[in-house]
């Protein structure tokens, strides 16, 4: 390395740079202009040398860039950089305007001030923000018209689907009493489990769209939270009996209750243990246990499946995720609705899995007072 590089590589360093430099005397007048400004202003360098400054910027902006380089002139600071001084507006020969970024420095000589300025035109790059800006906001619109309609129709639906539930349970009822075909009393059990699902599926959605829009109400009162465990593990044992899998409670008998809404807990732990029965291969087992900790009550779901690999971790609770490696039964809103729930009164909830050897679904609720 020279000691002192030739005047020569910094005039050609400058003369080449992409973005403009340029270096106007104390009265303002353009003393220097690069390749870069030529470019960028549309002026020839012979053409605006000895001219003001002012024939760069604006008419609206003159005045106030005269006194702005005025007070910098005086200031004792030597630059100020990009991003420092917020965005300006440059001039092009043909009257255009366009945004811009510069970076300014003065330095004092014996017959006065020496300003230079460096500066970069941003217009590509704020086109750019500005079709990004608007695809941002034109995604938000499409997931709020989504999410409206799927409440619409959520909602509209449940009347006719629980008129098929409601009538296909009846003919099942009288099945009871009396002389019923059989295959009509099978069509109709078959009937009633479809319209079972349909109704599970609509209160998910209508569920999700109430998360989404913070309007998912929970009543919290003091409960056993062991009684809640023990319902839906009862309720769950047939699902669990058919897949092989062994359904464990490790939950004190005088663990302090909990303050949270009965119905919603039983939705978090039948989406919680569901999961783990649906993702964990015959032989396997999941277990719900429970610990008081001093603000509030751990609830853990441990299973002996299939695991989620660490990429495919920080998707889970994402509304309609669902892992390429399981079979995609179910609509993916379970662990949204979960997350949901939990937040809603206020806990915290998280997943800890190793792929091939099972998960650990953690979550809180807040302990009641008495
Ligand atoms: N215990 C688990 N073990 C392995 N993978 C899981 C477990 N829980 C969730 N997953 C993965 O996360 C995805 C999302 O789970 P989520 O409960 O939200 O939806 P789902 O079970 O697919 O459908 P839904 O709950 O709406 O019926 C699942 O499809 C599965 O791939
Ligand atoms: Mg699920």
């Amino acid at each position: 390395m020279p000691e002192r590089l030739p005047d020569a590589a910094l005039r050609q360093a400058l003369a080449i740079s992409v973005d403009a430099v340029i270096c106007v005397d104390a009265e303002q007048r353009i003393q220097f202009f690069n390749d870069g400004a030529a470019r960028t202003f549309g002026y020839d360098e012979v053409e605006i040398l000895g001219e003001p400054l002012d024939r760069l910027i604006p008419a609206r902006f003159r005045h106030g860039h005269k006194s702005h380089m005025r007070r910098f002139g005086e200031s004792d600071s030597g630059a100020q950089r990009m991003g420092e001084r917020g965005e300006i507006r440059g001039l092009r020969k043909d009257g255009t305007e366009f945004p811009a970024e510069a970076s300014i420095g003065h330095i004092k000589l014996p017959h006065g001030h020496l300003y230079s300025v460096v500066l970069r035109d941003v217009t590509e790059r704020r086109e750019i923000e500005e079709v990004n800006t608007q695809l941002v906001r034109n995604l938000r619109n499409a997931v709020t018209a989504r999410d409206e309609m799927l409440g619409v129709v959520s909602h509209d639906l449940r009347n006719p689907v629980n008129a098929v539930k409601m009538l296909a349970a009846a003919i099942v009822r009288a099945g009871d009493r009396e002389m019923v075909p059989l295959d009509v009393l099978q069509h109709a059990g078959v009937m009633q489990d479809a319209a079972i699902q349909m109704d599970t599926l609509i209160q998910d959605l209508l569920d999700v769209t109430r998360i989404e829009s913070g309007r998912l109400q929970v009543s919290p009162q003091p409960v056993a939270l062991r009684a809640l465990v023990e319902g839906v593990v009862e309720t769950l044992s047939p699902l669990a009996h058919a897949g092989e899998v062994v359904l464990k409670i490790e939950c004190p008998k005088r663990l302090p209750k909990v303050d949270a809404d009965p119905d919603r807990v039983m939705q978090l732990l039948s989406n919680l243990i569901g999961n783990g029965i649906k993702y964990t291969p015959r032989g396997g087992s999941v277990t719900i246990s429970a610990e008081a900790q001093p603000e509030d009550i751990k609830v853990v779901v441990a299973d002996t499946g299939v695991g989620i690999s660490a990429d495919e971790l920080p998707r889970i609770f994402d509304r309609f995720w669902q892992s390429k490696r399981t079979n995609r039964s179910g609509a993916g809103l379970g662990l949204n609705i979960a997350r949901g729930i939990v937040r809603a009164h206020g806990g915290r909830i998280w997943v800890e899995s190793t792929e091939g050897a099972g998960t650990k679904v953690h979550c809180t609720l807040p302990r009641a007072s008495r």
